[in-house]
């Protein structure tokens, strides 16, 4: 079955080509950091417009690139949620008026489940079940996986999402955004334990998360080394490298405990965190010691893209899951709302 996924949900277009027999075929991402840049962070109507402009041009250039025609597409998957609601509604409604002009079903794709998802499009992917750690920008949650659709949160942060903290730790530093590459470029020269900064939450029990503690510390860090207004480049590398160690440290401890807890040995990273290579080495040594093993998604499908959604999308479709004829997006969306595969007819 051959699908067509779009990605809409924040500040990038992410088009695809799934094919379930034959995989991936294509993948055209556009991103638009340059756009909200002088802004320090995603504008939501400046998105949607851009989202207007690229998205069209993108299904061209997946087609064009996998020697396919329109006429051989199956389905349309899109992402209905969790995102800004005007950036989802560009994506929804050029998808659903595709499938409706082409006469194939389309469907909604969550996209956390987009993320969780996305370390199958990897030749060597995990089996299920396995626990997830789900790091972007807005979501930090350890999840079962026991199938699609069979989600269990075992713990989430009760304020700032780990990416969003990455991404204002950037700007305390003078960053630009999204921070979470920039700061982590800067801890690479960081000088090691010349800060340790508080590993929240890991002494109480439970899956939890907390990083809004860690991020007022940073603050009274920067204030404490800024020096008649200027900060150096060494503390800001310093400071830079004291925050990715704690949150690191943080994520693995609690990783690990919820292997354990669900008795485990597989664990999933995804979403854009995932991509710090600090964090991925971190937690295959980690597990490595315990007979353990983590998988994460290639680097360019760590952050959004269209491959992951096609391919959430084109196992739902498999399964005979369609959109109702009135599907809104939903800005929030529980992912354990969804219905596991076996379910049949969506909505
Ligand atoms: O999954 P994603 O692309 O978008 C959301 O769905 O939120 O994640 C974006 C987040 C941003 O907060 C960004 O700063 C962070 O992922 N990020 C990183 C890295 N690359 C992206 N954080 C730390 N280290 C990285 N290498
Ligand atoms: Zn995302």
């Amino acid at each position: 079955m051959l699908i067509l996924g779009l990605e809409t949900s924040c500040d990038e277009t992410g088009v695809a080509l799934y094919d379930t027999e034959r995989g991936l075929l294509a993948d055209a991402l556009f991103s638009q950091v340059d756009i909200h840049v002088e802004y320090g962070g995603v504008v939501p109507e400046l998105a949607s417009r851009d989202h207007i402009r690229k998205t069209l041009p993108l299904v061209e250039e997946v087609l064009a690139r996998a020697g396919c025609a329109a006429s051989q597409i199956e389905g349309v998957a899109y992402t209905a949620g969790p995102g800004l609601v005007g950036a989802l509604m560009v994506g929804a409604t050029l998808a659903r008026a595709l499938a409706w002009g082409w006469g194939v079903p389309a469907l909604g794709v969550h996209h956390m489940e987009g993320h969780l998802l996305a370390p199958m499009l990897e030749e060597d992917h995990p089996e299920y079940p396995f626990v997830a750690l789900l790091v972007s920008g807005g979501h930090t949650q350890l999840v079962r996986v026991d199938a699609i659709g069979q989600y269990r949160i075992l713990g989430e942060s009760l304020d700032d999402a780990a990416g969003e903290a990455f991404d204002k730790v950037a700007k305390m530093l003078g960053l630009p955004y999204p921070g979470g590459p920039h700061v982590a470029r800067l801890a690479q020269r960081g000088t090691p334990g010349r800060f340790t900064f508080p590993r929240p939450m890991v002494n109480r029990p439970g899956l939890d998360f907390s990083f809004s503690g860690l991020k007022t510390h940073t603050l009274n860090t920067v204030a404490e080394c800024t020096v008649a207004g200027e900060l150096s480049e060494q503390d800001k590398c310093d400071i830079a490298l004291a925050f990715e160690e704690a949150v690191v440290a943080t994520l693995v401890i609690k990783c690990r405990r919820a292997l354990r807890q669900e008795q485990l040995k597989t664990l999933v990273i995804a979403g854009g965190v995932s991509a710090n290579t600090n964090l991925r080495e971190q937690l295959s040594r980690a597990l490595a010691k315990e007979g353990g093993r983590v998988f994460y998604p290639a680097p360019r499908f760590c952050t959004d893209n269209g491959a992951m959604i096609a391919y959430a999308g084109a196992q739902r479709l498999l399964a005979g899951q369609v959109d109702a004829a009135a599907s809104p997006v939903r800005p929030r969306w529980p992912m354990e709302e969804l219905p596991p595969l076996t379910a049949g007819v969506e909505g």
